[in-house]
């Protein structure tokens, strides 16, 4: 039997609700905050993510998909959206016809990662970038968005890490002072954390291997080296996340763990015990020099990406359940072959007017059509025998009520969707009372 590889799954009709209800909530969203959709290729030139020899994230370094397709171009299955999108913005020249751009993306991203809870090898994330601008507000803006999209989907108990990297100067000097400090303790470090020393020694701070070591808790902590534009451009974003109501926690060991971050980096966690380390539903930062780096104009950018996987099992988890069950308007049932071919006739006038429709196709007993209806969440069943044939009338059946009534089988959809609208105006006068 064929299976699917390794650290990958199949979203099931079932489970493919939840996500539907997800990516709508998302994009509501991201119109409330006026970001436009974007959509580019699942894989790029490797240049795109593995731009120079100097990247020091595990991500680029060993988690990558590289291939070389046909005509033998070196191509890598993308594993995050940001470098691709700035690609585009790039090639497209859209900081040509836009100040600003306030970008989102949906879709799947790989990494070779082991596979375990929270971590697949293809995964999906919803992601934004607003390319075009330096100000604290928009990393402020971002951060806000996030946190949105997890209030509407009515998670509690989240929270948003944050850190500031500072600008170039900052990094600099923060770069020398953590290269002292590791140096000295070399013989403690992990095999990754001496090669980290030597590229870049902020990665040391990511290391899950030494995190817990005491020279590792002592290290010089960044805001201690921040110059005052940087400081101010952080006290900045605080201060808008304060006004605007933003539950944060300062965490100054963050560093995030791709190496284009400058000034504000973050994460949005969930407190939820079974998601164990792997509770980050989400993160981002700003990145003032991608856009250069992949040779383009000097333009600041700031984003952040959510993964889409967790967020769902997090709702699962918080016992907050996006799954609808589907229902249809009329499951229509023929008792004979000539009423079957009249049915689906009528059927394809429903649905071309809108409405949900379904028949039995397998030559059911009227008993499992019933059931068929009835597990469909039919609101209406339209019977058709050979005898309503000749009047060219058809019984039709109100599942709510349980009233029956004949028609003309001509009148099926006006009298369906006219039922349909004055049980939506009334549940609407309700709701007003209600209030
Ligand atoms: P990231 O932290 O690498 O950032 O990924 C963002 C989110 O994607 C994570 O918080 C996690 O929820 C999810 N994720 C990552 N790897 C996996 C995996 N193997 N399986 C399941 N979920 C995963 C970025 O990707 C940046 N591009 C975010 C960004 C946008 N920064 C600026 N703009």
């Amino acid at each position: 039997m064929l299976t699917k590889p390794k650290g990958t799954y199949d979203v099931l009709p079932k489970d493919a609700i939840a996500w539907d209800k997800l990516e709508s909530t998302i994009r509501k969203i991201c119109k409330i905050y006026h970001y436009d959709e974007i959509r580019t290729p699942i894989f790029e030139s490797s240049d795109t993510f593995h731009r120079n020899t100097a990247d020091t994230s595990d991500m680029v370094t060993k988690e990558t998909y590289d291939f070389k397709d046909r005509s033998d171009r070196a191509l890598t299955l993308r594993p995050e959206g940001t470098a691709g999108v700035v690609r585009a913005y790039i090639e497209n020249k859209m900081y040509a016809t836009s100040g600003l751009s306030k970008l989102y993306y949906i879709g799947p991203m790989f990494r070779y990662e082991r596979p375990q809870k929270g971590r697949s090898r293809q995964f999906h994330q919803f992601g934004v970038e607003a390319l075009g601008s330096n100000s604290y507000l928009l990393d402020a803006e971002v951060i806000a968005l996030g946190t949105s999209v997890i209030k509407a989907l009515g998670l509690k108990g989240v929270k948003v890490k944050i850190n500031s990297l500072g600008d170039t100067e900052t990094k600099e000097r923060y770069h020398q002072v953590l290269t002292e400090y590791f140096s000295k303790c070399q013989s403690e470090l992990c095999e990754d954390c001496l090669e980290r020393l030597q590229k870049n020694p902020l990665r040391i701070l990511d290391c899950k291997v030494d995190c817990g070591k005491e020279f590792f808790k002592n290290a010089p902590k960044i805001k201690d080296y921040m110059t005052e534009s940087a400081k101010s451009h952080f006290e900045g974003v605080l201060k808008m996340l304060d006004e605007m109501k933003i539950d944060y926690e300062i965490e100054d060991r963050l560093v995030r763990g791709l190496d284009y971050y400058c000034h504000t980096v973050f994460e949005i966690q969930a407190d939820i015990p079974e998601f164990g380390a792997q509770n980050a539903l989400g993160g981002g930062g700003r990145y003032d020099h991608l856009v250069h780096d992949l040779g383009g104009p000097e333009i600041p950018g700031v984003g952040m990406a959510f993964g889409m996987d967790r967020l769902l099992s997090a709702c699962q988890l918080a016992g907050k359940n996006l799954y609808q069950p589907p229902y249809l308007h009329i499951f229509f049932i023929g008792l004979g072959q000539a009423s079957k071919e009249a049915c689906l006739t009528q059927m394809n006038i429903c649905r071309l007017g809108g409405l949900y429709c379904d028949m039995d196709f397998l030559g059911k007993s009227l008993k499992a059509q019933f059931k068929q209806a009835d597990e469909a969440h039919a609101q209406f069943t339209c019977i058709l025998g050979d005898n309503e044939l000749s009047q060219f009338k058809i019984n039709i059946k109100n599942n709510l009520t349980e009233e029956q009534t004949t028609i003309s089988l001509y009148e099926v959809y006006p009298y369906v969707l006219n039922q349909i609208q004055q049980r939506s105006a009334c549940a609407g006068c309700k709701e007003k009372e209600e209030k």
